[in-house]
């Protein structure tokens, strides 16, 4: 896994959207993997800033990690609705190139197999964003998930609750359960960029870049993927052992 560190939030949206940029180039109906959460809020202003001097996004298809159950998809607070507004309408991405696990569907198993087939039809993901939780989730995979687990109906944890009411009126208004994709679904991205910023994320960070790998922190999966780079700001590499003081380092 690379480990790059560069200078605050914004510089990290800047750099893992040049590493979309890039993979664009190469294919521009490349399927990229969107995160929703604070964390690629900058990567995604970088894209639209990229759109504004001129790059197309209309063959680009995006398909998300992860849903919560219940929320209608009107909601601002759905990821559906997060999709729609800090992606598809900023970059231009066409409202059939969406992809976003139905956490409203009457048999949710049936909706996660039909996301799974859905995804595969689509030649899988080119280029996968993440973000990372307090507790070293993926997607909503809480700690515990199986490494080859695929898109599920699932518990969320407290520590997530917690961290997700910041959206909601109240705590208990936050939803108790998701779809997402699977720690082994995600992990067969072909290349996958893990952005990451501020001092609450420096332990998990290091837990999944320097840690075993285990499901008791879902991100350390990460090192056995052959395409994985970290784009953090330097708080949130804080906690890695003999953390690079330069612009970049590898890690493993
Ligand atoms: C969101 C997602 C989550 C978030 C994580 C970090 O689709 O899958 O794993 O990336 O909870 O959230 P933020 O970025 O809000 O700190």
């Amino acid at each position: 896994m690379d480990v790059v560190v560069v200078a605050d939030a914004e510089a990290v949206g800047r750099r893992a959207a040049a590493m979309v940029l890039d993979g664009l180039r190469g294919d521009p109906s490349l399927v990229l993997g969107v995160a929703t959460g604070s964390s690629p809020v900058s990567t995604y202003r970088a894209l639209a800033e990229a759109r504004r001097r001129g790059t197309d996004f209309s063959q680009v298809r995006c398909v998300a990690l992860d849903e919560y159950v219940g929320i209608p998809e009107a909601d601002p607070r759905s990821y559906h609705a997060f999709v729609r507004r800090e992606i598809a309408e900023p970059l231009g991405v066409r409202a059939d190139h969406l992809l976003v696990p139905d956490g409203n569907a009457p048999d949710p198993e049936a909706a996660c197999a039909s996301f799974e087939v859905a995804l595969h039809d689509w030649g899988g993901v080119g280029i996968q964003l993440l973000g990372i939780g307090r507790n070293g989730h993926v997607g909503f995979n809480e700690p515990g998930s199986a490494l080859d687990s695929r898109t599920r109906r699932s518990a969320l944890s407290e520590t997530t609750r917690a961290d997700n009411a910041r959206f909601f009126p109240r705590p208990e208004d936050v939803p108790a359960y998701c779809l997402t994709q699977g720690v082994g679904t995600i992990a067969e991205a072909r290349s996958i960029v893990l952005v990451a910023s501020g001092p609450h994320k420096a332990a998990a960070v290091a837990a999944a870049v320097q840690g075993p790998v285990t499901e008791a922190c879902p991100a350390s999966f990460l090192q056995r993927h052959p395409d994985a780079t970290m784009v953090l700001d330097p708080e949130a590499a804080a906690e890695l052992a003999g953390q690079p003081t330069s612009e970049s380092s590898r890690a493993r």
